[in-house]
């Protein structure tokens, strides 16, 4: 990897996206989902009613990984503090957890993410006032996986976890583009 991609948003966002690890085209220019898996995420955010530069986009890992590969359990210990920090700074309504080693981290769970998808579950960011803060988090497909299986049902999948995030923060559900 060339340099770091740490995250970018608004910091003050409702929603902060959780995706993987940056890519190649992420490692030379420094921006999370940024090459066609960023394009289709930019989508899912615009039919959400939202614009991109509204919400924040973090990865689990913060350097691109040797040839895309899955991260390795250490990358990810290593890591994942740091995401739990940006998350604790943010403080979103809701974290949408976009596939599998984003949805593992925040839920702690082993199951894969077509068993967790759609399942509101919670993260707890540390401690306010006296009581543990926690944030729903919503894990859906990532963009990458839709792209590779752009059917009626993955997509009618999506749109419903993304549907119900926007639920989970009280926000309208604006009509289905496509
Ligand atoms: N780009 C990212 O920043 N993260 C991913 O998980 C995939 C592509």
């Amino acid at each position: 990897w060339t340099q770091l991609v740490f995250g970018e948003g608004n910091h003050e966002a409702e929603f902060v996206f959780v995706g993987e690890a940056p890519g190649e085209t992420e490692d030379q220019t420094g921006r999370p989902f940024v090459g066609p898996a960023g394009d289709k995420l930019t989508g899912m955010i615009r039919a959400m009613g939202l614009e991109r530069g509204a919400v924040y986009i973090a990865n689990v890992l913060k350097a691109r990984p040797p040839g895309n590969r899955t991260p390795l359990a250490p990358e990810v210990e290593r890591c994942g503090p740091y995401l739990l920090a940006q998350l604790a700074i943010i403080r979103p309504k809701v974290i949408v957890t976009l596939g599998g080693p984003a949805t593992k981290l925040l839920l702690g769970s082993e199951l894969g993410i077509t068993r967790l998808r759609g399942i509101p579950a919670r993260v707890t960011l540390g401690v306010a006032e006296g009581a543990p803060f926690e944030v729903p988090v919503m894990p859906t497909f990532h963009p990458a996986y839709l792209l590779r299986n752009y059917t009626v049902e993955t997509r009618g999948q999506v749109w419903s976890d993304l549907q119900k995030a926007l639920e989970l923060a009280g926000r309208p559900i604006p009509p289905r583009a496509s």
